[in-house]
């Protein structure tokens, strides 16, 4: 019999929606959608250990977050669980730097790290098309992360085909101290109508047109977004800006050669401390 180690510390990727088009509702209530998606170099680590006894329990550096059944990564526990038969108790630890309701797919990738990595600790060895199934029952964006490289997704968005990106872009990203509800951003965009002097068009770029059918019913409510998108497009360092997901983080593509951390710092001011502003890279492989 191979050992399986104790314990395990794997950290969990952010993405960015580079677009993400709606094609209409579908019966079942979610959305049938095109998007790609870029994991990202802003990560939580998920730390996984194997107890000697009593339940499995998850702990979390952000006080906001549940710690029950309701947290995708207690519910990939759960699924794995429920997959393979395997008992025990374990304990997790997310250590979170995504921020939440970003939509930059914090919960779904760290319901990720938690299925790849029981997989590793028990020596299950599902193959990825198994986790990937048990990961869409948890999120549409759970696929996608089991991936862990530039991907098109359609469906609800769990129906992920890995495609070359050979590009490594520089982003800034903004976030103002909401997030937004998925499911109600969704909700809301057939009946949403865009704001005039905001600019929703795609954006012709080398790596694909960026468009996110979503700004619109989000935007609506939240009149930081366009703003941020709107300031963030007049920056001379910018090549193309967008909401990720269901926001709230809005991000730049920053132009090659241009200074990102000169755009951050001038961003942060913009926009006061409450907002968490980063710099970052895709990931490419
Ligand atoms: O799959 P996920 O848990 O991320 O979805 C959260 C909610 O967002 C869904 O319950 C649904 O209301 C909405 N959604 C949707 N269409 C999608 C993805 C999500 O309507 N393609």
């Amino acid at each position: 019999m191979i050992a399986t180690p104790a314990s395990i510390r794997i950290p969990a990727y952010a993405k960015i929606n580079l677009s993400l088009r709606i094609l209409g509702r579908r019966d079942d209530g979610f959305h049938a959608l095109e998007t790609r998606m870029v994991p990202i170099d802003v990560s939580d680590e998920v730390e996984i250990a194997r107890l000697r006894g009593g339940e499995s329990s998850l702990t979390c550096s952000d006080e906001s977050l549940p710690l029950d059944d309701s947290n995708l990564a207690m519910k990939a526990l759960r699924a794995f669980e429920k997959r393979t038969g395997v008992s025990g108790a374990w304990g997790i630890h997310l250590e979170k730097m995504i921020p939440s309701g970003a939509g930059l797919g914090g919960g779904s990738s760290d319901a990720a790290a938690v299925l790849r990595g029981l997989n590793d600790l028990t020596g299950c060895r599902l193959p990825l098309e198994t986790l990937a199934e048990l990961g869409a029952a948890i999120g549409s964006d759970v696929p996608f992360f089991l991936h862990g490289r530039a991907c098109d997704a359609t469906g609800r968005g769990e129906i992920v085909s890995p495609v070359e990106f050979p590009h490594q872009l520089t982003l800034v990203l903004i976030k103002p101290p909401f997030g937004v509800s998925t499911p109600w951003a969704y909700q809301r965009w057939a009946a949403s109508r865009p704001l005039a002097e905001v600019s929703y068009e795609a954006q012709v770029c080398p790596w694909g047109e960026m468009v996110n059918d979503l700004e619109r019913p989000v935007f609506e409510k939240h009149l930081l977004l366009p703003a941020i998108k709107m300031w963030l497009l007049a920056q001379d360092e910018t090549q193309a800006a967008l909401m990720s997901g269901s926001g709230s983080t809005v991000f730049a593509i920053v132009r090659e050669g241009a200074q990102a951390d000169a755009l951050a710092a001038r961003a942060q001011a913009w926009c006061g401390p409450t907002c968490w502003v980063r710099v970052a890279r895709t990931m490419h492989r």
